[in-house]
């Protein structure tokens, strides 16, 4: 497929068109970004480790019935994936107490959360991501009833697939965010899943091995992710 102009420029990632308008290039750049954008670095290897980790995680998913619109990777920080009309509403599953949780309700970090909870945020970087419920969504149009629910739905199937996952590699999926889009009138995964939109903790020590590092200046940002990759099997070498 030819890679044509650029549709949209997001803080890590850029989304191209491709001369068949049901699929675009997703590429993985090394920028990253906290605080919505209130801190940014360059940091060599992301992309390609990014990229890495959300086809194989991506993979996964599918395998377990779960529509993505992941399709293969192309190169180094590319991959092929379905044209999707986006839901601008963030669906974030928390297994343990972190981030903005604590600060919202003042829970105490690392709190095993029973059940999980699941929360909406509005994908508005200028507004820092409100969490808004499911009224807004339906009030404001941003998702229809039917779309809530099967958003909800998949999201928390991913915590039980991904969740195993982790654990079997020796590591505690704290928490995530998923965005969901449209393809064919299906609710279908987009975006990515990769160490910037979840937190991964090491089973045994808690050390955090997720974007957290970079958020508050621990170091090793990348090298955490490939910690994490490689103990999910993930084979980082032969590409750069
Ligand atoms: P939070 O604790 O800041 O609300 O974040 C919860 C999880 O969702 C955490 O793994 C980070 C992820 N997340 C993003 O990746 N981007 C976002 O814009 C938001 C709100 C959360
Ligand atoms: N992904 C968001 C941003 O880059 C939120 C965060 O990671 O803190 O601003």
């Amino acid at each position: 497929m030819e890679k044509r102009d650029i549709v949209n420029t997001g803080k890590a990632k850029s989304l191209y068109r491709t001369d068949n308008p049901d699929f675009m290039i997703m590429e993985f750049r090394n920028d990253t970004s906290a605080f919505d954008g209130g801190k940014v670095a360059q940091l060599d290897r992301k992309g390609m480790v990014n990229n890495r980790f959300n086809a194989f995680i991506m993979d996964r998913l599918e395998s377990a019935g779960i529509p993505t619109h992941f399709q293969q990777l192309l190169s180094a920080r590319e991959s092929l994936v379905k044209s999707l009309q986006m839901i601008p509403v963030e669906c974030v599953v928390r297994n343990l107490a972190a981030g903005s949780l604590c600060r919202r309700l003042g829970i105490e970090e690392g709190i095993e959360i029973e059940p999980p909870t699941f929360e909406l945020f509005l994908k508005n970087d200028a507004l820092h991501d409100p969490m808004i419920n499911e009224s807004h969504a339906l009030a404001f149009g941003w998702a229809s009833a039917d779309q809530l629910v099967r958003m909800k739905t998949l999201t928390y199937q991913v915590n039980d697939v991904l969740k195993a996952l982790f654990a079997d590699a020796g590591m505690l999926l704290v928490d995530y965010k998923l965005e969901f889009g449209v393809a064919g009138g299906e609710v279908v995964l987009g975006d990515e899943f990769s160490p910037d939109g979840c937190r991964i903790w090491d089973s045994e020590t808690r050390e955090k091995l997720d974007k957290d590092r970079f958020r508050q200046d621990l170091g090793n940002v990348v090298e955490s992710y490939e910690i994490v990759g490689r103990r999910l099997g993930i084979d980082f070498e032969d590409t750069d």
